[in-house]
C-alpha cells in the first residue's frame, strides 16, 4: 500500500481563518470551563452539524476519545476541544488535552448539558473536537500508487464512512470522491468511518480531472456495474488500479462507463436488484487486495 504524504492536503490550509471556535490558546492556558448553553464556541461547534458552517469554516467535528486521539495521533490541526468536567482527570482525556494545547487549540471544560447540546444527542460523547478538513486535490497526487476507490456521487454518508473504513482496513490507497457527493465531514459519515477519516487520504475531483488523472498516469480503471460483462473473480488484479462505483440510485452514468477500461459484475443469486454500496465496495476491495492481504 502507498498513501501519499500528509502534506499533499490543501483544502484546510486554503482556508479563511476559523470562526470564534478557532481561537488559540497558550498551551499552558487552564482549561477554561463553561456551563452556558449560550456560549458563542459552544454554538459554533453545534453549528458544524450544518454543511454550510462546515464549508465556510473549513471546520468539522470529530465525536468521542477515539476519534479525537486518532486525529490528534495522525496529525490533524485542531481547533477546539472540549470534554466534560468528569472525565478531566482520565489519563487518555489528559494526554488529549495535553496535545491540543500544543497546538493552540482552545480547550474547554464543559458541563453534561452542554455536551448535549454541542452534540445535538441526549447520550453525547464526553470529548469532542473541531479539526480542520483535509480534502487532496487529485493534480497533487503525483505518482499514484496501490487502490484506489472512486466513487461516483455517493450520497449516503454512513455508505460513504463504511467505505473510507474498508479502504483503510483492506490497506488501499484512498477515496476518490466524483461529482456531487455527501460531505466526508457530516457528522453521520465521520462517526462511520470509526477513525479511518484520519488514515485515509481523500480527494476530490470532477470526471474531467478524474479522467485526465487515470490517463496521465495509465491508471487502469475498472468500473463495477450490474451490466458488467466480466466476473470480478476472474480478473488479474494489477497493484494499482481504480476501482470505480456508481452511486446508490442509478449506478454509473455512460460518461462514467466511458472512462473505464472495463466493467465487472458481481454475481448475484437471490430476486435483489444489486449489492448495497459499501457491501459491494467491500466485495471488490477483498477481492482486488487478495494477493496483498494473503487471503
Ligand atoms: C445500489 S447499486 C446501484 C443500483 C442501481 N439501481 C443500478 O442499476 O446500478 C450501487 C453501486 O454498487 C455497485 N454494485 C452493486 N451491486 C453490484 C453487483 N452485483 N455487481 C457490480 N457492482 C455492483 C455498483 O457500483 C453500483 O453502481
Amino acid at each position: 500500500m502507498t498513501r501519499p504524504p500528509r502534506d499533499l492536503y490543501r483544502r484546510g490550509a486554503d482556508r479563511p481563518a476559523a470562526p470564534r471556535a478557532a481561537a488559540p490558546a497558550p498551551s499552558t492556558a487552564p482549561a477554561r470551563e463553561v456551563t452556558s448553553l449560550t456560549n458563542p464556541v459552544v454554538k459554533d461547534l453545534r453549528a458544524l452539524h450544518l454543511k454550510k458552517e462546515r464549508e465556510a469554516s473549513g471546520l468539522f467535528l470529530a465525536e468521542g476519545l477515539k476519534l479525537v486521539t486518532d486525529a490528534l495521533d495522525e496529525g490533524w490541526p485542531i481547533r477546539t476541544l472540549v470534554h466534560a468536567t468528569r472525565v478531566k482527570d482520565q489519563p487518555l482525556v489528559v494526554r488529549a488535552v495535553a496535545a491540543a494545547k500544543a497546538r493552540g487549540a482552545l480547550v474547554l471544560e464543559v458541563s453534561d448539558e452542554v455536551l448535549v447540546k454541542i452534540c445535538r444527542r441526549d447520550n453525547p460523547q464526553m470529548v469532542v473536537a473541531a479539526f480542520v478538513q483535509k480534502i487532496a486535490r487529485l493534480a497533487d497526487l503525483a505518482a499514484p500508487s496501490g487502490v484506489w476507490v472512486a466513487l461516483e456521487g455517493v450520497k449516503d454518508p454512513g455508505n460513504l464512512g463504511t467505505i473510507i473504513r474498508t479502504v483503510d482496513s483492506v490497506g488501499a490507497a484512498g477515496v476518490i470522491l466524483i461529482g456531487d457527493t455527501t460531505d466526508p465531514f457530516a457528522l453521520e459519515a465521520v462517526r462511520a468511518t470509526m477513525g479511518s477519516l484520519f488514515h485515509v487520504p481523500i480527494a476530490a475531483a470532477t470526471l474531467e480531472e478524474f479522467s485526465a488523472w487515470t490517463a496521465a498516469h495509465r491508471l487502469p480503471v475498472w468500473g463495477t456495474h450490474l451490466k458488467g460483462a466480466v466476473d470480478y473473480r476472474s480478473v488479474a488484479w494489477p497493484e494499482t488500479c481504480v476501482v470505480l462505483m456508481g452511486n446508490e440510485q442509478s449506478g454509473l452514468p455512460e460518461a462514467y462507463v466511458a472512462v473505464c477500461d472495463g466493467l465487472v459484475k458481481i454475481p448475484m443469486a437471490g430476486k435483489a436488484d444489486s449489492l448495497n454500496l459499501a457491501v459491494a465496495t467491500a466485495v471488490m476491495l477483498y477481492e482486488v487486495r487478495r494477493r496483498a492481504l494473503g487471503v
